[in-house]
């Protein structure tokens, strides 16, 4: 009964790496051109949930959007815009954080991980689970392209849909995560393969960062863990970092994991790193290229996410008055 609509959210801290490319927006620009309903959202406002320094933090969204446009989002053929921009994100985070429980958002394990090293807990990092809920939720998306790390938050968005439909009568979709499950999904941080690569990891040389300069990740492919057996074998259950630098290679050139294997059949690991760093390089430098090019014009970048908030506002006034109509606000 729900038109088919995709959503996706990235957050502007830091930078984007190539498990986010090869995990989700590989994926948006895919379903983009396939001619599907998309709406893709820079998540600003899950970026201050930790300290934020303001001019780092708007630099990086416009770094954030340079880059999306750089890798084939189109703003007429996609909604691109800002998550602080439509209010309606965080309103409708209001009325579902009254729908939610203090228990069910301890249990996330992005959460417990999170505040692992944490004395003091922001409120905003306890709840941002049910805020990323009312951004899938505003728009009545039906599927949500992200990476394995989000299974547990998409979870929550179709429990907290349930609940109000269940409450108020139906007004949500259950959304369904796409999740790439044989190799983008979850790409290893190359110094500790045990872990997700991931944007708020502290050690710049754990991940490969799309804007990377090509002498860059080189040195970060060769000095990336593997381990003491020298052939170059996929076994990504016991062999987690040459395997990660096989799925790298294999979704960075196109070729398949059996093809990579058999190339490296003569070489070992050491010299393994060449081939990937070079084809990573390959796929990068025209990304890389096109992003600097679009920075050089800031006020196009602000252009393009007004002219998108403008068109998810509409989206999502329209669920806020019936919610609220529901909810007998
Ligand atoms: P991060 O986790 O690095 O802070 P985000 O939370 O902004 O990045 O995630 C943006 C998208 O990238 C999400 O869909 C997420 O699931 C995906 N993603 C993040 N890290 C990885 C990874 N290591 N492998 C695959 N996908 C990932
Ligand atoms: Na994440």
């Amino acid at each position: 009964k729900f038109p088919k609509r995709i959503f996706s959210g990235i957050q502007p801290t830091g930078v984007v790496h190539i498990g986010n490319y090869l995990g989700a927006l590989q994926k948006w620009v895919t379903l983009q051109n396939s001619g599907e309903d998309v709406t893709y959202c820079i998540v600003d406002l899950h970026s201050i949930t930790l300290p934020q320094d303001p001019v780092a933090l708007r630099q990086s969204i416009l770094k954030l959007t340079a880059t999306l446009l750089s890798i084939g989002i189109d703003p007429g053929k996609s909604t691109l815009f800002a998550q602080s921009s439509v209010k309606q994100h965080s309103e409708l985070n209001w009325i579902l954080s009254c729908l939610s429980t203090m228990a069910r958002l301890s249990h996330l394990p992005q959460y417990k991980e999170k505040t692992q090293k944490l004395k003091d807990i922001p409120l905003g990092l306890f709840v941002y689970p049910v805020l990323q809920a009312a951004d899938i939720l505003v728009h009545k998306a039906t599927q949500v392209p992200v990476g394995e790390d989000q299974v547990q938050h998409i979870q929550l968005a179709q429990h907290l849909a349930r609940i109000f439909n269940f409450k108020y009568g139906t007004t949500f979709p259950i959304c369904h995560a796409l999740i790439d499950s044989d190799l983008g999904g979850r790409i290893k941080s190359l110094r500790d393969p045990t872990k997700k690569m991931s944007k708020s990891d502290p050690d710049p040389k754990s991940c490969i960062y799309v804007l990377d300069e090509p002498d860059v990740i080189l040195g970060k492919v060769k000095k990336s863990i593997t381990d003491f057996t020298s052939e170059v074998t996929y076994e990504p259950e016991t062999r987690l970092g040459v395997s990660n630098l096989l799925q790298i290679h294999s979704l960075m050139s196109g070729k398949t994991i059996e093809q990579c294997v058999e190339d490296a059949k003569s070489i070992d690991t050491g010299k393994y790193k060449f081939q990937v760093a070079e084809a990573v390089i390959e796929h990068l430098n025209p990304i890389r290229k096109g992003a600097l090019d679009y920075l050089k014009n800031p006020d196009y970048l602000i252009s393009v996410l007004k002219a998108g908030g403008d068109k998810a506002s509409e989206r999502a006034e329209e669920t806020m008055v019936e919610v609220k109509e529901k909810v007998g606000l």
